[in-house]
């Protein structure tokens, strides 16, 4: 790949740059939507390249099982499959095999789960997760990590204790075996990515990111995994600065699970290039409009009446064609066209977010817009 940073915040660490992968260029910070079963729930690839999205993210354990690395290598990789022309993300499968899978267990040979199809057991090793990546043709590849444990009722990442430190060196150990095993394959139009782990212990923390900043010659880019799990805001700010504070300048760092707007913002303020969640798609179908007055949730009643689209300035499809609240809220309990519309405006509303953040930066007044991001975000405006 190519990454070149083009400008730096002179009061924050954020920063633009410009990656240029196989299936072209996008520029940073970017949010990433996430289309786990290569599609991007309710919409075509067509329709999200219309809405001026360049990078988007699939998860290697669902093409695995469905449909399988078989039918992907018949179709030419993942872009092929989903008709997809930009660039491409896949996660690893680790954190998906440990938190859709009570019965999954980690050794150090891999994780170890019960096909949800056939009930074998399966083997993901850090090299079959590159090897499905490969028939994939995903742009960047996720190493396979550890990432510990999950409480299920909460769906919590483990954080602390021994079993932090565990997964956080084995997450090394399997990124050495990713590494060896994706050289060996000749496909270096394909970008492997470290993760650092470590919970939120910050001297896990830097023991890891000693040793995957040693090997900043073998990996494109570097992600910071092992956040997403509910933790208080403080420790969550904490350890995404420790990480962005060390990482390589000159690699792009990846938040993973990250995407309410106010998180993305502060990341990307902390030195963070790309992130990528769920949240602005599911809670579209949850008929929640993300706006820069905060969510607006259409279900309630107050929106029956109220014809003024979500809002008069977004370019998405569902607000410049002047599609109501009023019908969005009479839509989306009774077809699934709400959804789609919603999720267009969500998308959309993302990109406006980082679009925004990255034109501040270039022009200087990055400070000023956080300001009046967050004033509106979180006034009582809308
Ligand atoms: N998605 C959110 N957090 C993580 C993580 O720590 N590892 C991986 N592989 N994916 C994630
Ligand atoms: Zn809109």
């Amino acid at each position: 790949m190519e990454f070149e940073v083009l400008a730096r915040c002179h009061t924050t660490r954020a920063r633009v740059s410009r990656m240029k992968l196989a299936h072209g260029v996008t520029m940073l910070p970017t949010f990433m939507p996430v289309a786990t079963q290569a599609a991007i729930k309710g919409l075509t690839a067509q329709q999200v390249e219309a809405l001026g999205i360049t990078l988007i993210l699939n998860n290697t354990y669902h093409l695995n099982l469905r449909p399988g690395t078989e039918v992907l290598k018949e179709a030419g990789g993942a872009h092929q499959f989903q008709g997809w022309r930009r660039n491409l993300l896949t996660d690893s499968g680790g954190f998906q095999l440990v938190s859709l899978n009570k019965f999954t267990k980690i050794t150090e040979e891999g994780a170890l789960f019960e096909s949800p199809f056939t009930g074998e057991p399966t083997m993901l090793t850090p090299e079959e997760s590159i090897s499905i990546q490969h028939a994939i043709g995903s742009d960047i590849m996720m190493q396979l990590d550890d990432v510990g444990k999950f409480s299920h009722s909460l769906l919590h990442t483990l954080t602390t204790g021994p079993r932090v430190g565990e997964a956080m060196w084995r997450t090394i150990r399997w990124l050495d075996r990713c590494i060896e095993f994706h050289e060996k394959s000749g496909r270096s139009h394909q970008n492997l990515f470290a993760i650092v782990q470590g919970g939120i212990d910050s001297v896990l923390r830097d023991q890891c990111l000693n040793e995957m900043i040693k090997r900043k010659d073998r990996v494109a880019g570097y992600a910071i995994g092992g956040l997403s799990g509910g933790e208080e805001k403080d420790v969550f700010w904490r350890i995404i600065k420790q990480c962005a504070d060390r990482l390589p300048a000159d690699r792009p760092r990846y938040s993973m699970g990250i995407g309410f707007a106010e998180d993305l913002l502060v990341c990307v303020a902390l030195g963070v290039d790309m992130a990528d969640c769920v949240f602005p798609t599911r809670t579209a179908r949850f008929g929640v409009a993300l706006t820069f007055s905060g969510p607006i949730n259409l279900r309630l009643g107050k929106h029956a009446a109220d014809l003024q689209p979500i809002d008069g300035t977004c370019p998405c499809p569902t607000c410049s064609d002047g599609t109501s609240r009023a019908m969005l809220h009479h839509i989306i309990t009774l077809e699934t066209a709400g959804a789609h519309a919603l999720t267009q405006h969500n998308i959309v509303f993302e990109a406006r977010v980082m679009g925004g953040a990255r034109e501040a930066i270039m022009n200087g007044n990055f400070p000023d817009y956080l300001k009046t991001f967050f004033a509106n975000y979180f006034g009582d405006a809308g």
